[in-house]
């Protein structure tokens, strides 16, 4: 049962760990586990289902006192291993679940770490295809495809003023399936046939730019980004499967990003103003591709 806080990404399967006092009640891998959520005070109010889910795994954890020992299965985390651990629990930060485990449970504290799987609770569990990171959906034809899987780590409406447009606003409708993040997608090894990675291209653009509304931005450190999202994609990907990739070569020419991931593309495209947006389709082999030459710039 999940307070109100956690309902949000468990629903969206991007929390897809819990971790638990032990109590009497033992739970073991293989388990069916219905997620629920209190709607009001615990105990008190109806509850919500928020997904079925399948028990991955239970390891005991360990939190100590002054937030810097996590120990999972006796093994302790490293300092990015314990803020990644945070927030695959749902918290902003380490700090954050410390604070939360010092008021709720008392530090230290010893229990179980459960993980799960969606069984079918998820949203469109029969697709086949994924896009990674789908925005506003704008290049594709059919908006809502019960085959098609849209992912993205914002979800909401974002606006820019846009002189070309009647009213002068431009709106970016941002509404997934799914938020995750494409660095750290909530799905199994080779679960999608197709897999579409259009990810943001541009760094140097202003916070209120139209272009920041509708495609996001591109962090400082980008090539860790595109590198572990590439890395993400083909692992979700079925072997033989085909990875579509979208690039536009305003800022960053193809080629820094073709040297981020060590498969090589089947076929590709050039189109848009000046042939700068590069479309470029992958097969992912049962083994590695090997990187081979290619003419893109
Ligand atoms: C170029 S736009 C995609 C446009 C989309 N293909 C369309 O047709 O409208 C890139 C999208 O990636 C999303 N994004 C950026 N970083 C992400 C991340 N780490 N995980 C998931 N989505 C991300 C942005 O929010 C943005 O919507």
């Amino acid at each position: 049962m999940f307070q109100p806080r956690f309902a949000r990404p468990v629903e969206a399967w991007t929390k897809r760990q819990t971790i638990r006092a032990r109590g009497a009640r033992v739970i073991r891998p293989g388990d069916l586990l219905d997620l629920r959520e209190w709607t009001g005070l615990p105990y008190r109010s109806k509850q919500r289902r928020l997904g079925l889910a399948e028990c991955t795994s239970v390891d005991p954890v360990f939190i100590g006192q002054y937030a810097l020992p996590v120990s999972v299965s006796g093994e302790e985390l490293c300092a990015e291993g314990r803020e990644h651990f945070a927030r695959a629990d749902g918290f902003e930060n380490l700090a954050q679940m410390h604070d939360w485990f010092s008021r709720v449970h008392g530090l230290p504290f010893t229990g179980n770490l459960i993980k799960w799987q969606p069984v079918n609770g998820a949203p469109k569990s029969n697709a086949t295809v994924l896009d990674a990171c789908c925005g506003s959906r704008m290049f594709h034809f059919e908006k809502d495809s019960p085959d098609i899987l849209y992912v993205d780590n914002r979800d909401g409406v974002f606006s820019s003023r846009d002189p070309d447009r009647r009213g002068g606003v431009r709106v970016a409708r941002v509404q997934p399936d799914i938020v995750a993040d494409f660095t750290a997608l909530p799905f199994a090894d080779g679960r999608f046939r197709v897999v579409i990675f259009d990810p943001p291209h541009l760094g140097k653009i202003g916070d209120r730019s139209i272009m920041r509304a509708i495609y996001g931005r591109l962090p400082k450190q980008w090539q860790a980004l595109i590198e572990q999202g590439f890395r993400e994609c083909f692992r979700v990907l079925a072997p033989h499967g085909l990875l579509i990739f979208k690039w536009n070569a305003t800022q960053i020419p193809v080629s820094k990003i073709l040297i981020l991931t060590p498969h090589t593309p089947l076929v590709g495209q050039r189109c848009g103003k000046a042939a700068r947006t590069h479309w470029l389709i992958f097969k992912k082999q049962g083994e590695q591709n090997e990187r081979k030459e290619t003419t893109h710039d």
